[in-house]
């Protein structure tokens, strides 16, 4: 394992104020997407919506790093360039998601684990060849009356940890994302007991499985309110219960925490990050930042829309979003930068 180069290849992702945009939407995902905002739903149209992310010009001065899914990594610009050599000429970071989708886990009602460990030794020399240098793996944790149970999440725990050995054992930095959703009307409370216990077995079995924690990034949900929630948190109560959960869980070796969006609306997740940083900054460990998929890229696909003469709007879409992040990182977000 070459440590050295692990350590500064998650320092660069969780350089200044950048943070990472998740575009590893798999095609059933990305498709459903598309149909909700009224997209055809085929892989040209997934290979342009793709273009239209990786031209968008300077992303690389707010975006560190960019989480591809297999099919893009394959794809190249109308001008024949590749997807990966654009985002490297931009200065961005390529990444590659690894996990073939959580499925239902069996003896386990209402629960899943995720899956893709088969051949990955393999599949990572390939894509560290193509020049990837992080990758992601995602759990998914759901809450409800009776889950999470302790055997869900010490088996998701367990296919994340030996994914994590495989990608550093390949030179590649593994991005370890435990998501508890924020489906369901449980209160603030509850998912900052939840996120702790996923938090606290993941690493347990991360330091059991002799994970390098200092060439990993942890990319964890925020501690909120169910979406269906009656009582909705504010976003200081977010920024006090997600950084005292982090704090009880993350070991200080770790460099970077980047969180998912999960579904909160786009100015939700930056006033969160953004509260987080106001009260904490001098306080935290590591480096904290996002990883958002919808919540940077939204606003931009439903613009796009499909349409080649919206293009130019739909990046300035996205830049905007990405760069209130930015903002949100140094403390200096206010609701008056998204007008
Ligand atoms: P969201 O920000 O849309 O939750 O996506 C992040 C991600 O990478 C999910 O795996």
């Amino acid at each position: 394992m070459d440590k050295q180069s692990l350590r500064n290849i998650a320092q660069r992702l969780m350089d200044g104020d950048k943070g990472l945009l998740a575009m590893d939407e798999s095609i059933a995902t990305c498709n459903k997407r598309f149909a909700e905002a009224g997209i055809p739903q085929t892989e040209e149209y997934r290979r342009k919506y793709r273009e239209m992310i990786v031209t968008t010009p300077d992303l690389g001065e707010c975006i560190s790093g960019a989480i591809l899914f297999d099919e893009t990594t394959k794809q190249a610009a109308d001008d024949g360039t590749p997807f990966i050599d654009l985002l490297v000429k931009g200065g961005i970071i390529p990444g590659i998601k690894l996990d073939e989708g959580a499925k239902s886990q069996p003896a386990f009602p209402g629960e899943k684990v995720t899956e893709g460990l088969d051949g990955l030794r393999e599949r990572l020399k390939v894509y560290a060849v193509q020049g990837l240098k992080f990758a992601k793996w995602r759990a998914v944790i759901t809450i409800a009356e009776d889950t999470p149970t302790d055997g869900s999440i010490y088996a998701n725990a367990h296919a994340l940890a030996r994914y994590a050995a495989l990608c550093q054992e390949a030179g590649l930095v593994p991005i370890v994302e435990p998501e508890v959703l924020m489906d369901g009307s449980h209160t603030i409370e509850r998912c900052f007991e939840v996120t702790e216990r996923v938090l606290h077995i993941v690493f347990e079995v991360l330091i059991q499985q002799r994970i390098y924690l200092e060439g990993m990034i942890l990319k964890p949900n925020m501690v909120v309110s169910g979406l269906l929630a009656p009582v909705q948190a504010d976003a200081e109560e977010v920024a006090d219960a997600t950084v005292q959960c982090l704090l009880r869980c993350v070991p200080a070796a770790v460099p970077g925490v980047a969180f998912l969006s999960g579904g909160q609306a786009a100015q939700d997740a930056s006033a969160h990050l953004n509260a987080m940083h106001i009260k904490y900054k001098d306080k935290l460990p590591w480096a904290l930042t996002f990883s958002f998929a919808r919540a940077v890229q939204q606003p931009a696909m439903e613009y796009w829309a499909g349409k080649e003469e919206n293009v130019a709007v739909a990046q300035q879409l996205l830049y905007k979003r990405a760069s209130i992040n930015n903002a949100a990182r140094r403390g200096e977000y206010t609701p008056a930068i998204e007008a």
